[in-house]
């Protein structure tokens, strides 16, 4: 039986909310406009997983899998360095890939499947899952197909995080109205419709604050609080 591990933020105000962290044995599901700070919060689990598990890390390796072009490994290195760790072996423990279809990125999740199988990992990034599948499954006619493969990859990463004890992170954009600050998509049906509400067992709402403030809602988890947590994006990650 294996036990879950909470991996910390780097917030502590939104490491409360979450009961610890984000949790081994399960998907996080992180969705909400551009610059919400989703790449901001991968970026800073990338380190986190790494520290020793007293320090509220993971002690293990990270997989990403990148399908936007946004993985800066320069930012990295501040947010090592806030942690005290260093940077460059930090890098060296981020597997990284970038993926160019979906199918790639399927393809990607079973490589680092048996990557996984040798090599202690304890968190697994799609930043963003859902973006090549908007573009390969762009049709109308070709709903019911994009559907079928996106749940398709979220089962397989619903196995990875229990076959191997890893947190799965996920990212997933959902388009904001400029004018009134509401989604214009269903906040309960985000682009992955419900495929994706079902299998992510916990779904960050991330929004925009004042400045460099970020708040989170936990979002339709009945065993967590109700309540918000504020972030703020820095040069060293995410910190409260
Ligand atoms: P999309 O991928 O476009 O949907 O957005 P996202 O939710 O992934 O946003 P992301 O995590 O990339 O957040 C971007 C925000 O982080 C922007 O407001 C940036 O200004 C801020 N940011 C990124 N790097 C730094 C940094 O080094 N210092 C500070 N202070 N802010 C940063
Ligand atoms: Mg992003």
């Amino acid at each position: 039986r294996k036990s879950v591990v909470r991996i910390t933020t780097g917030s502590q105000a939104l490491d409360e909310l979450l009961g610890g962290g984000i949790e081994t044995l399960c998907i996080t599901e992180a969705f909400g406009e551009f610059r919400s700070g989703k790449t901001q919060l991968a970026h800073t689990l990338c380190v986190s997983t790494q520290l020793p598990i007293h320090m509220h890390g993971g002690n293990g390796k990270v997989a990403y899998i990148d399908t936007e072009g946004t993985f800066r490994p320069e930012r990295i290195v501040p947010i090592a360095e806030r942690f005290g760790m260093d940077p460059n072996a930090v890098l060296d423990n981020i597997i990284y890939a970038r993926a160019y279809t979906y199918e790639h990125q399927y393809n990607l999740l079973l490589g680092l499947a048996a990557k996984m199988a040798e090599e202690p990992f304890r968190l697994l990034i799609v930043d963003s899952v859902i973006a090549l599948f908007r573009v390969d499954f762009s049709g109308r006619g070709e709903l019911a197909e994009r559907q079928q493969k996106l749940a398709q990859m979220l089962s397989r990463l619903t196995k990875i995080a229990e076959e191997f004890n890893v947190a799965v992170y996920i990212t997933n954009q959902v388009i904001a109205d400029p004018g009134g600050g509401m989604f214009i998509t269903d906040p309960k049906k985000p682009a992955g419709g419900h495929v994706l509400a079902h299998a992510a067992t916990i779904r960050l709402m991330l929004r925009k604050g004042k400045g460099e403030q970020r708040v989170c809602k936990i979002f339709d988890a009945p065993n967590l609080p109700e309540g918000e947590a504020v972030f703020q994006v820095t040069s060293g990650g995410i910190m409260d």
